[in-house]
């Protein structure tokens, strides 16, 4: 690279302008300001016949540079210059690699022609970061290629690949070849007349009411929270009018968008997945992982086999009988179809992927294995007494690793004599779909085999976040503390409907209560028993209505009621006998009856989840806030306009944040404790986000 992000090259009467800003070449401000002035220099000089614009490196522009958003912006504005591109004198063409993607996409929109390279995928993600196009793919987009397409790329964000994109005459021509070449030819192909340009703010959009109409009755259904969706309609249907008119529009939309919070929260949520691949571990090699055994045939262990098995890893999958071997067979066996039906596997490869599960008896099988991932149920003495057996069994340098929810690693670890490659490796149930792997490091874990965790979670295509030892680590801590919030908000006299309806108007898919249905409250009853021992006694009880449901066989949708009732797997209607359910355990409860509204219910939820957050990163558990926020991105179903627990609690600020706190302690002085991290923020003015950049 020159110290230049953007060159021209001349070669006879072509001019080439190179761009080259790694990684991904993003148009940040001196991208910006170079096309543009070498699209003016070319024009002032009016020697060039022809300009193709080519980018080095991987890809072709793929889009604004997203770090700048919420900064300043530093001119020339990006329509700015790709309005000079379009009324360059000279012909100008973009030669497409790699991802074409939101601003790249629109600079090959404005060129007078675009050539794709084979494997070209071009898209406007700009809703998935929580603004529209904003360099005109709302208007020279359906310009080209109808409003219905439109919609239809804005809308989902999604990559179109280059043989859909030349149907839909988005790309003129799609030729294999090297940028730079096919830059030269295709500009001399202009001169020659043999390739045709135009310019696309010249074209006019065919009227679609009936297409605006029905996306926007379908986005009130499916997009009611969030705002750049119905943004993207509107800028849409502009596109009929003059051009400047509709970019006029769309860039005022675009401004908009970018001033919400829902902004924020999406682009820390793209970040976030990135940014927890940052370990200490990360110059580590790790081992080498050719082969999986998972112990354990039932749902969690199954879910594994099956990531494994379609990151194409031979699995060797241990059960202790035969009948519980049969069952996990058949659940991988149901999960690889389900696959192949969604067309994650293909129908060829559905055999061979079969054929790579050795289902046996025999734990002794696992010797030669790479990798064992423990997955039988949450007892201690059990997990001790399998890694004692793995010690004598696995080859040297094997990784050992548990997919414990919240048991202690370190203690899993001491049962063996090589604790160093001892791991927890979390997975989230269904563990074949679920992105979050939390990636437990115990005193004495080997840094290799951190590295070897997460190399194994790119393999699987998961999420990796690196966690410490303590009980339920990230996510299962967090989840302990707040879900308590909400049960104590039941006791004082909110129904479970009214707390779950709340908490679902903010943004989750479900609220704690049909969760907990979801998934069975048998699981949170033991539990809470196992834990009984351990609950300081001026601690409220959370459990007294869940527990009640329990003892009457009532575990939730598996049971055919909990919470609420369930026929034929719908929700009908909340449990009738929680009348007398909810009197009894507020009466036991003792505490006096009060109404909620529904923000107050955000509120607290919010706050306690927030405060125990806060603990995790203040005590090392989790590395920076915003690994917090992939573990409830990817693995609770957190709202990803809101960016995580974390983000947006910046939203709100430490101060207000001590002062609920404070106020919530007048009732419960023992679960309501302000952080200490966040006395410290509202006293330095410091956010959560100020600490990722020092993490
Ligand atoms: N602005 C700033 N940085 C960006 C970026 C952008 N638009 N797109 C990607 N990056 C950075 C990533 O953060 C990452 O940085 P890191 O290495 O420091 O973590 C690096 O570029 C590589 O990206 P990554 O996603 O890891 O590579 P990939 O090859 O898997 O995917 C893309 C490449 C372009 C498909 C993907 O990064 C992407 O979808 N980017 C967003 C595109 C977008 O939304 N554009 C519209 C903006 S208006």
């Amino acid at each position: 690279m020159t110290d230049q992000p953007v060159t021209i090259e001349r070669e006879g009467d072509i001019a080439l302008i190179r761009i080259d800003n790694p990684p991904v070449n993003a148009t940040g401000q001196a991208v910006r300001a170079g096309i543009k002035a070498s699209i003016e220099e070319l024009n002032a000089e009016g020697k060039a016949r022809a300009i193709a614009i080519y980018c080095a490196g991987r890809t072709f522009v793929a889009g604004a540079d997203i770090r700048e958003f919420g900064k300043p912006m530093q001119p020339p504005a990006l329509p700015d210059v790709y309005n000079t591109v379009e009324s360059s004198e000279i012909p100008v063409i973009a030669i497409m690699h790699g991802t074409a993607l939101g601003g790249g996409f629109e600079l090959g929109l404005s060129s007078h022609a675009r050539i794709g390279l084979t494997g070209l995928r071009v898209g406007l993600p700009e809703v998935n970061i929580g603004v529209i196009p904003g360099a005109s793919g709302t208007q020279r987009l359906p310009r080209l290629a109808g409003i219905p397409f439109t919609l239809d790329m804005a809308l989902s964000g999604r990559m179109v690949p280059a043989a859909e994109a030349l149907e839909h005459g988005v790309i003129d021509q799609l030729v294999d070849g090297d940028p730079r070449d096919v830059a030269l030819t295709k500009a001399q192909e202009v001169i020659d007349g043999t390739l045709v340009t135009r310019r696309t703010g010249a074209l006019e959009t065919t009227p679609d009411p009936e297409a605006i109409a029905t996306t926007r009755a379908k986005l009130e259904k499916t997009a009611a929270h969030l705002f750049a969706p119905h943004r993207v309609v509107d800028a849409v249907e502009k596109s009929t009018g003059p051009m400047d008119e509709g970019l006029k529009f769309e860039r005022a939309q675009f401004m908009a968008c970018m001033d919400t919070p829902q902004r924020a929260g999406l682009i820390n949520a793209f970040f976030a997945e990135r940014a927890v691949a940052n370990i200490p571990e990360k110059k580590e090699t790790p081992r080498e992982i050719a082969s999986v055994g998972v112990i354990g045939g039932g749902t969690m262990g199954s879910g594994i086999a099956t990531s494994c098995l379609l990151a194409g890893l031979p699995v060797t999958l241990v059960e202790v009988a035969q009948d519980g071997l049969d069952r996990g067979v058949a659940t991988i066996t149901k999960n690889l179809q389900g696959a192949v039906k969604r067309g994650k596997l293909s129908e060829a490869k559905y055999d061979a992927t079969m054929a790579a599960l050795t289902p046996t008896l025999a734990m002794e099988d696992l010797a030669e294995v790479d990798l064992v991932i423990e997955a039988v149920f949450e007892n201690m003495d059990v997990k001790k007494e399998i890694f004692g057996k793995l010690d004598t069994i696995c080859k040297p340098g094997a990784v050992l690793a548990s997919n414990t929810s919240y048991l202690n690693v370190d203690e899993i670890a001491a049962a063996t004599g090589r604790p160093q490659d001892v791991i927890g490796l979390h997975f989230f149930s269904p563990a074949h779909v679920m992105r979050l792997l939390e990636i437990v490091v115990a005193d004495k874990t080997d840094p290799a085999v951190v590295a070897t965790g997460f190399a194994l979670a790119k393999r699987l295509k998961k999420i990796g976040v690196r966690a410490e030892v303590c009980d339920g680590f990230i996510g299962n801590r967090i989840l302990a503390h707040y879900s308590k919030s909400a049960s104590y908000m039941v006791l004082d006299g909110a129904s479970p409907q009214q707390v779950d309806d709340a908490l679902e108007a903010f943004g989750f898919a479900m609220g704690p209560n049909r969760v907990g249905d979801l998934a069975g409250l048998d699981i949170g009853w033991a539990n809470r028993k196992r834990m009984a021992d351990q609950r300081p006694s001026n601690e409220r009880y959370a459990g007294l209505v869940s527990d009640a449901l329990c003892e009457n066989g009532w575990y939730g949708r598996k049971t055919g009621k909990g919470f609420y009732v369930y026929e034929d797997g719908r929700e009908t209607g909340p449990n009738p006998a929680l009348g007398d359910i909810l009197e009894d355990a507020r009466a036991k409860d003792g505490a006096p009856q009060r109404d909620y509204t529904d923000q107050d219910i955000v509120d607290r939820y919010m706050t306690a989840m927030i405060s125990e957050a806060a603990r995790v990163v203040e005590d090392g558990i989790a590395l920076r806030p915003i690994d917090v926020d992939a573990v409830f991105l990817f693995g609770y179903g957190f709202p990803r306009f809101r960016g995580g627990p974390l983000c947006y609690a910046d939203t709100i600020g430490a101060a207000e944040l001590i002062r609920r706190i404070e106020a919530y302690a007048q009732e419960d002085a023992q679960y309501w404790q302000v952080p200490e991290i966040l006395r410290r923020m509202a006293a330095e003015g410091g956010t959560f986000a100020d600490l990722n950049r020092e993490g």
